[in-house]
């Protein structure tokens, strides 16, 4: 961790170097006399009482809406993603006995919207995510994903078919130790099924009790339109961060105009927006080995927006992970970002966004700046059109 961060500040300019050194004293106060009882009845910070240098964990009670009518769903603002804490995304698995911990911490934060999948394991960050939040299953809000078939631990391919989806509801069920999903997404289209097939399968399924609302992920404008007209749909979970627009290509006008929640996933673009490497930063496994925005190239050619990030955080005394999720807050009311992480401090960081604002001006400002950087190997607008 240690080294993490001191491979992070290595560029940074002094201000920016003396805030994290402030937040990292104020993560030590964190062990020591800074320490309020939690929901878990364990020692945890007291957030309340920090404010200065590089933001620490809000203590906001906000609430965002997701969906609208119906089938609205009031989320804290910032989630979390529960993903590489056991998918090898990023990281190696880690052990329930560590992660345990950050989930129900997170919880402490204020943090009351988790984010799985059963692809992510697969199987095993259900479990993770179920134990964690039993004890407070009622003050939080589960989402989780299906849309694949699984053989002897492996995907082996996509499947949405009306009685796989219910055969792996049963499964989530069991797993998250509860007894309904409250936002139930399809993971990604199956080429075979019609969107109105799955949909209709999600909407008995709310019936039934077993979810209680509807999400999609990485679906065009076209099908999240067709499936909201059988299903209404509470919120769509896409790429999008500083380095991934496209979803301005029609997808956000399109979740606006039907009253669909927005809950941008790679909200920090796989932690390149925290400024945790540089255009030497290189990866022999997990999703940063195979991606192509963390090809050598990119991140030499992608490095000229972290700069303009880090300037930005200077400028709002913030880190760029707080720069970065608060330029998404500040996109529209019904955005959620869900960053992922394996510790708790830096989600502590990334809630420290809520108190970063951008004025009108700012926010044109920033735009003008960063539409004129050429970003090399990102998701083209284009795509935004397709489900993928
Ligand atoms: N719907 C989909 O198709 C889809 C696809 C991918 C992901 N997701 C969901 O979206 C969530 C978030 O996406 P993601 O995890 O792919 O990308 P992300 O949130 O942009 O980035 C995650 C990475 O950023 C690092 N990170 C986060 N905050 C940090 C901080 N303050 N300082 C330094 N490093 C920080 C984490 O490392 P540390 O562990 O070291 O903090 C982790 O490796 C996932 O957990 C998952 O639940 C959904």
């Amino acid at each position: 961790m240690t080294q993490e961060i001191d491979i992070r500040k290595s560029d940074m300019k002094s201000k920016n170097e003396q805030n994290r050194r402030n937040f990292l004293k104020l993560g030590a106060a964190f062990g020591t006399s800074m320490i309020t009882a939690s929901a878990f009845g364990s020692m945890q910070p007291a957030g309340s009482q920090l404010s200065t240098g590089a933001r620490a964990a809000s203590t906001s009670t906000k609430v965002r809406t997701l969906g609208s009518g119906n089938h609205a769903l009031e989320v804290s603002p910032i989630g979390l993603g529960c993903m590489s804490m056991t998918s090898g995304s990023y990281n190696p698995p880690r052990s329930k006995k560590e992660m345990i911990p950050v989930i129900r911490g997170a919880f402490d934060q204020g943090v009351t919207f988790f984010d799985t999948a059963e692809f992510y394991g697969p199987f095993t960050n259900e479990e993770l995510v179920g134990e964690a939040l039993a004890p407070i299953r009622n003050q939080v809000v589960i989402g989780t994903k299906f849309g694949f078939e699984f053989k002897d631990g492996k995907p082996v391919g996509k499947n949405s078919r009306p009685e796989h989806i219910r055969q792996a509801v049963e499964g989530m069920l069991r797993r998250l130790k509860t007894d309904r999903i409250d936002l139930l997404y399809m993971h990604r289209i199956d080429p075979n099924v019609p969107i109105e097939d799955i949909a209709g399968t999600v909407r008995d399924l709310i019936k039934e009790g077993k979810a209680l609302h509807f999400g999609l992920s990485e679906t065009s404008p076209d099908t999240t339109r067709r499936a909201h007209a059988v299903q209404p749909v509470t919120a769509l979970q896409t790429q999008y961060s500083l380095l991934q627009r496209f979803p301005e290509n029609q997808v956000l006008d399109t979740c606006e105009e039907l009253g669909i929640g927005f809950v941008p996933w790679g909200p920090v673009a796989r932690g390149f927006l925290t400024d945790k490497f540089n255009e030497w930063s290189r990866f022999s496994e997990g999703r940063h080995a195979v991606v192509p925005e963390f090809e050598p190239e990119a991140l030499k050619n992608n490095m000229e927006l972290l700069c303009l990030v880090r300037d930005w955080a200077m400028r709002k005394d913030a880190t760029p992970a707080q720069i970065s999720l608060a330029w998404l807050l500040a996109q529209k009311p019904f955005i959620v970002p869900i960053p992922g992480t394996t510790k708790l401090h830096h989600l502590k960081e990334d809630l420290g966004a809520l108190d970063v604002r951008f004025t009108a001006g700012e926010l044109e400002e920033f735009r003008t700046a960063f539409e004129k950087i050429d970003l090399i190997n990102v998701r083209s607008f284009e795509s935004a059109k397709e489900d993928q």
